[in-house]
């Protein structure tokens, strides 16, 4: 078995920035409250014409040229996200193929925020094995074509965004230590797009009732992800024999401020060593975190050897987190 580790980073956000004070103008809302409340002051949004694919697309070049790896040399490419651009193809298939990734097999995966955790959970297993060599995990959503814009405890919570990162074996000891995944189907609808699957097919009554937007029970969520944001992240340290004192960064889900305190406070690190981003980008769901990671290393905040902890959850219910040990240089492996 191969250590994996992240090669390469990559990251892009649509230009049309989103402050709270829009929100003004259109629903009962101010920015006192949703920064105060959220920790959110503005969000980019993609023009109508831009689906999640280009967003998927300008993050994995930049990735891919960050590794240095050609298109056709990925073996494999996943997409996380809840936005794909069709019910299917798969977004995955449309992004390889647009960077030219020829001899990738492709394919989405869903696991809302955690998408991104999950992504590069499933990735590691084929590159850990021999199966494949390189991989690339995007985690890209466009959350604004999927707002009910009317309904202001959803609409100023997200933003669109995509990152990306490829996965190739590493020197042993470096790369993935750990990874804990898991999913609670009984909260499910706690957190939904109901309509345009095969339960509520897409229809007048569907669109007339709201049910292709966003639905979502705020408060529960919430006292969930406070929860499991501190268990997840005390469990992936447990798993690779560490403890909050070997953290040099955390990469929280970025869904609210007063959950990321909450899981800081009882994971007991350092809040200097916890990455935000949601002031600037709102909750790009599965994007949060590897464009989180992307603007971290290219800021120069992360070094060689430094253990990062990367900690999620979302809709499903689902929550994920692993450990990372910062190693950026490939293992020349033969063929
Ligand atoms: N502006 C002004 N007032 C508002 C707004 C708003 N934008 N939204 C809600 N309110 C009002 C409510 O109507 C309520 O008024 P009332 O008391 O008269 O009924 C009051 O503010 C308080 O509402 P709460 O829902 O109790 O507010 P809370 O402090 O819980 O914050 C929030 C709401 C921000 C949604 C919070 O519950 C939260 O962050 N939940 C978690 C959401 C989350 O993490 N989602 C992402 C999941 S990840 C994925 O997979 C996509």
């Amino acid at each position: 078995m191969f250590s994996v580790g992240i090669v390469g980073t990559g990251s892009y956000v649509p230009e049309n920035v989103m402050t709270n004070r829009d929100f003004e103008k259109f629903v009962d809302t101010n920015d006192e409250w949703i920064s105060s409340r959220t920790g959110i002051r503005e969000r980019r949004i993609a023009p109508k014409d831009m689906p999640v694919s280009e967003l998927c697309y300008q993050a994995g070049l930049r990735a891919l040229e960050d590794a240095k790896v050609a298109p056709e040399d990925v073996d494999l490419v996943i997409v996380a996200t809840i936005t794909p651009d069709y019910v299917f193809p798969a977004t995955a298939c449309l992004v390889a193929d647009r960077l030219g990734a020829k001899n990738a097999a492709a394919f989405d995966l869903e696991a809302g925020c955690t998408g991104f955790i999950y992504g590069v959970a499933t990735a590691s297993q084929f590159v850990a094995t021999g199966m494949y060599k390189t991989a690339l995990v995007i985690g890209g959503e466009t959350m604004s074509k999927i707002l009910n814009w009317e309904d202001r405890s959803t609409c100023i919570l997200f933003g669109d965004g995509a990152g990306a990162a490829v996965l190739q074996p590493v020197e042993e000891g470096f790369g993935f230590l750990s990874f804990e995944l898991g999913a609670d189907g009984s909260g499910g609808e706690l957190l939904s797009q109901p309509a345009g699957g095969s339960k509520y097919p897409a229809s007048l009554e569907t669109i007339e009732k709201n049910l292709h937007a966003v639905q979502m029970a705020g408060k529960e969520v919430y006292k969930f992800a406070v929860r499991i944001m501190g268990e997840v992240a005390i469990k992936v340290l447990e798993k690779a024999g560490l403890t909050h004192e070997d953290v040099d960064l955390m990469i929280p889900h970025q869904a609210n401020m007063r959950i990321v305190d909450a899981a800081v406070k009882r994971l007991g690190i350092s809040p200097d060593k916890v990455i935000i981003n949601l002031d600037k980008y709102g909750n790009m769901s599965a994007a949060s975190i590897p464009v989180a990671l992307d603007e971290s290393f290219k800021e120069g905040r992360i070094a060689e050897g430094d253990t990062i902890v990367m900690v999620g959850f979302g809709t499903g219910l689902t929550w994920g987190a692993c450990v990372l040990r910062w190693r950026k240089a490939g293992l020349k492996t033969n063929d």
